[in-house]
């Protein structure tokens, strides 16, 4: 723990900050299992937020791990220091008038509500959007893209979420999204719907 440490405040507040970039920054926090769909709608939301002219920045669970946080693993400790990190990393690209689109499991109630407090108990409070992307785990299973929930099921990967670790469902999200009734298209406009609504985006 840090001791002997101060807080040194910018010349720019964040409401000019937002005013001369044009933008107020937020976080659109996806959650949910794995191969339900919150990498695909993510950088499908990236990339038209960005054609849009907007900035919009991805941070994606599998990505982040390569780098960031590729000393954490997948107990329950690696997983809430995870979160606890993208919930730090994520405000600063939100303070930074960038909309932070996050995409992992974030099993535990907990972790995100302790991401969505950072912001919310932060002066302006910024702007905090929980999507549920929701599929049954009979869907994501007969999905499994990367064939993780084969080896879940025959005991090769330990605490795998649905399986053999627990995934709590959010809620009250601002956004729940059925992955197995809309497609990426649609969920992209639910979430902009969402945005332009709130008027955090043009
Ligand atoms: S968490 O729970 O939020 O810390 O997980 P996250 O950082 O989003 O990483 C999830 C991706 O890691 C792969 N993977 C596993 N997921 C769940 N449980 C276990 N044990 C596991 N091992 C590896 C998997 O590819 C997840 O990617 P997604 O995109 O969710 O399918």
């Amino acid at each position: 723990m840090a001791t002997n440490i101060t807080f040194h405040p910018g010349a720019v507040t964040e409401d000019e900050r937002n005013q001369l970039l044009n933008q107020k920054g937020a976080t659109i926090w996806l959650t949910g299992l794995s191969a339900s769909g919150k990498s695909t709608i993510a950088t499908a939301l990236e990339q038209h937020l960005l054609h849009k002219k907007l900035h919009a920045y991805r941070l994606d669970g599998d990505n982040i791990r390569f780098g960031l946080n590729k000393d954490l693993g997948f107990d329950q400790a690696s997983r809430v220091e995870n979160i606890r990190r993208i919930g730090e990393v994520s405000l600063l690209f939100s303070l930074s008038s960038t909309i932070a689109i996050t995409a992992f499991i974030s099993p535990y109630i907990s972790d995100r509500e302790l991401a969505r407090s950072l912001h919310e108990k932060h002066s302006p409070a910024i702007p905090f959007i929980e999507v549920y992307v929701d599929a049954p785990l009979d869907v994501v299973e007969s999905r499994d893209p990367k064939g993780l929930y084969k080896k879940a099921r025959a005991g090769e990967i330990k605490d795998f979420t649905g399986i053999s670790a627990p995934y709590e469902a959010p809620v009250k999200p601002e956004i729940h999204i059925r992955t197995d009734q809309v497609d990426v298209a649609g969920a992209v406009e639910i979430i902009v719907k969402y945005l332009e609504e709130q008027s955090l985006i043009p």
